[in-house]
């Protein structure tokens, strides 16, 4: 995926002097939160703040905002942003699978929405240093937060054949994810963004379906897995539910199947009284419903805004409401 496809485009030297495009399904995300005066709100994928700002201004005057990031540049960039709310919003360097933990440390008992933006950001993408994107040169990195645990490297250098492939299948839904695991496990150490891509143009086959670069699926596979994603928002919604008041909502935007998969069986089943086995006569399972779920299919971009932002075309928002 290019970064025009990010919807980035603006490269600049200092992360602050980044100023990004309107985030992807702004419209939208307000509506489905409808922010208040007086509430509180979690924006667990703050980015550079543009949800969140909405939000801000949305639950003008009295509206609080706590935003979580892993990314000390995302959340450099939001300051800056969210400048002017600072008396009205709190921003930390946490995932937002500890935001109970968070807002317990700033004493806020719940809140009325929760908002997840899921994934990476333009502004990563753009960032070559950071090592998402395999459309500029840079070191294999690809952690949201660059201090901690193992890069991309660590893993693409280290992992086994079989993991390294069953990752690049499971993740990037990759059929050639065994050629492209063996080439690499050949090819090791590789160190750069474009090493690696270069490595898997080599190793699919001529008739590979060129209308993505054939490092996409790789490059996605590898990202997720660096930064255990699919793991994180499968624990972190029953967690995030929890801190929500009764008739708050959440709100999540997804970019791929797999990630959508998973918060649509999640607001699935926390929507139904019963989770018994259909050919269960009687229920033994002691389930009640927590979630009405506002979207039954997820909303997408419209047109208008796929056009000025390609990166809008894959993502779905799922929104249910604390019962
Ligand atoms: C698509 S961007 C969010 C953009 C944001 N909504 C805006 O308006 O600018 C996703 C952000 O989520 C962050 N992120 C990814 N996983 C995270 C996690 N587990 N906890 C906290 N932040 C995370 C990334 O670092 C990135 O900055």
């Amino acid at each position: 995926m290019s970064a025009a496809e990010h919807g980035g485009g603006l490269i600049a030297g200092d992360p602050g002097d980044y100023f990004p495009h309107q985030p992807v399904l702004y419209q939208e995300v307000l509506e489905a939160l409808a922010p208040e005066s007086g509430k509180a709100y979690l924006d667990g994928t703050l980015g550079a703040g543009g949800h969140a700002e909405g939000i801000l201004k949305a639950s003008a005057p009295r509206g609080r905002l706590l935003g979580l990031d892993l990314d000390p540049e995302a959340l450099a960039i939001a300051r800056q942003r969210l400048f002017g709310f600072m008396d009205r919003a709190i921003l930390r360097q946490a995932s937002y699978r500890e935001a109970a933990r968070v807002l317990a440390e700033i004493g806020w008992d719940q809140v009325d929405g929760v908002l997840l933006d899921l994934g990476v950001s333009s502004m990563q993408v753009d960032r070559p240093e950071r090592g998402f994107s395999f459309m500029a040169e840079g070191p294999l990195d690809m952690r949201f937060d660059p201090e901690s645990g193992p890069s991309a490297a660590d893993l693409v250098n280290t992992l086994a054949e079989e993991a390294l492939a069953d990752i690049i299948y499971e993740f990037g839904e990759e059929r050639y994810s065994r050629r492209i695991a063996r080439a690499i496990v050949g090819a090791r150490p590789i160190q750069t963004t474009q090493e690696l891509a270069a490595l898997i143009e080599k190793a699919v086959p001529p008739g590979y379906d060129r209308r993505i670069h054939p490092a996409t699926r790789t490059f996605q596979a590898l990202r997720i897995a660096t930064n255990h994603e699919l793991d994180v928002i499968g624990e972190a919604l029953p967690a995030l539910v929890g801190c929500l008041n009764s008739g708050g909502r959440i709100a999540v935007i997804s970019f791929h199947s797999l990630e959508d998969r998973i918060v649509k069986q999640y607001f699935q089943r926390e929507s139904r009284d019963c989770i018994c086995p259909p050919e269960q006569p009687v229920c033994t399972c002691g389930h009640t419903a927590i979630l009405k779920v506002l979207t039954r299919k997820p909303v997408r971009a419209t047109e208008e805004e796929i056009n000025k932002n390609p990166r809008a075309r894959s993502a779905k928002l799922r929104v249910a409401e604390k019962i």
